[in-house]
């Protein structure tokens, strides 16, 4: 495996998110500090496996502060409607209406998800001139949003433009959104709106149709790009897998634990939580380190092995509890065509490993190589 450049530790959970290599910090968190309240943050942070899943599912917590169900910036917008409406920003009687639909739905699409993955990602790599960086971060994002668009019944002609649509809408919704993130994921959330018009009358509905799309989007380029970086620094690794001695499948679900695209989730107090000797109260914010929970030795036995045939693997990469992702199989086997898909045009990893820096996000860890 290449060394990775010494670096400064992360100040914290969130600066960690982006670091080049954030696990050595994750580690002393899960050791010394497996719930802590972070002054700078202005938050709790757990970070071991047993903390994180508890706070999960823990009822008082709950995924979006009281007092405010939709972000100020998005109130009254059309994309204040989407988000209120969200599966993923409700809790109690409202979430659990929604889950029982989007869970239907969600395993309705698996398997055929896996030739539509296969099929788009053929097609999108068959389109356009050299395989250069910038084609590579836009094959990440869209592959997701035409292989579940394709299962969501969308018009193909529309894809690509929904994919910038609702990648828009995700900058609007992502904690830390700018005014400027908020106007275009508002004017992004009137398009789309009219893209899923025949989800009016569909239990789905608009919104959460559209959810399963902007769920989807980053966090599964992420998932494929991180696959790429892993290949990418195991050079019998990736020979292996060119041999198809190892399947890629097995490689992605190793990064689903090793190095995840969605690093943490925040929940927030409704009433009082006293946990390992902490009491958070009503209106305290906690980060849960799902990334940092991932790599502790008390979930997995030497977490920072990387080992597509472990046998065993926990992850909380994909949440835990009531609003436990419903995409996970999809997911994986989104991530996974598009690395086949890759892999099979010889694409050069090594050279990846040279530009590699991630987008800002304060949960999410994808890789671009646009430099
Ligand atoms: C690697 C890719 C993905 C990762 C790491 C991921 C991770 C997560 C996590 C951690 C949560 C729970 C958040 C929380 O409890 O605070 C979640 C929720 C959700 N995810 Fe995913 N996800 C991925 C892909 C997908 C895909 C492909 C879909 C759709 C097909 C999807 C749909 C959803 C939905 C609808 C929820 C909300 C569920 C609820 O609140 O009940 N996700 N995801």
């Amino acid at each position: 495996m290449q060394a990775l450049e010494p670096t400064a530790e992360p100040r914290n959970a969130i600066a960690a998110v982006t670091h080049p290599n954030p696990y050595p910090y994750y580690a002393r968190l899960v050791a010394e500090a497996p719930l802590a309240y972070d002054a700078q943050l202005g938050a709790w942070v757990a970070a071991s496996a047993e903390t994180v899943c508890a706070l999960l599912n823990e009822p008082r917590l709950r995924v979006r502060p009281t007092a405010e169900p939709v972000p100020k910036a998005l109130r009254g917008s059309a994309a204040g409607v989407i988000f209120r409406q969200l599966v993923r920003m409700n809790d109690g009687t409202a979430h659990s209406a929604r889950r029982k639909v989007v869970e239907a739905r969600t395993t309705a699409f698996n398997p055929p998800v896996d030739a539509a993955a296969a099929r788009w990602a053929q097609r999108l790599l068959d389109g356009g001139g050299a395989l250069d960086a910038t084609r590579l971060d836009a094959f990440a994002v869209d592959l997701p949003v035409h292989a579940l668009g394709t299962m969501l019944r969308l018009d193909e002609a529309l894809l690509p433009q929904l994919s910038e649509r609702v990648g828009a809408l995700a900058r609007a919704f992502a904690p830390g959104a700018d005014e400027d993130d908020v106007d275009r994921g508002v004017r992004a959330a009137g398009a789309l709106s009219a893209a899923f018009s025949h989800y009016e009358n569909d239990p789905l509905g608009i919104e959460n149709a559209i959810g399963l799309l902007f769920q989807a989007r980053e966090t599964t380029a992420g998932l494929l790009l991180n696959t790429l970086l892993a290949l990418a620094h195991r050079r019998a690794l990736h020979a292996a897998v060119m041999a198809r001695r190892i399947a890629v499948r097995e490689v992605v679900s190793e990064v689903v634990r090793y190095d995840p695209p969605v690093q943490n989730t925040r929940r927030f107090a409704d009433e009082e939580v006293a946990l390992g000797g902490h009491v958070l109260r009503a209106g305290d914010a906690v980060v849960l380190a799902l990334a940092a929970a991932n790599r502790d030795p008390a979930f997995n036995p030497e977490p920072e092995r990387f080992d597509p045939a472990r046998t065993n693997r926990r992850t909380l990469t994909f949440g835990d509890g009531a609003h436990a992702c419903p995409g996970e199989i999809i997911a994986i086997a989104i991530a996974t065509a598009g690395v086949r898909a890759l892999l099979d045009r010889r694409l050069d990893l090594e050279a990846l490993t040279r530009t590699v820096t991630y987008r800002p996000s304060l949960n999410l860890r994808i890789p671009s190589f646009t430099a």
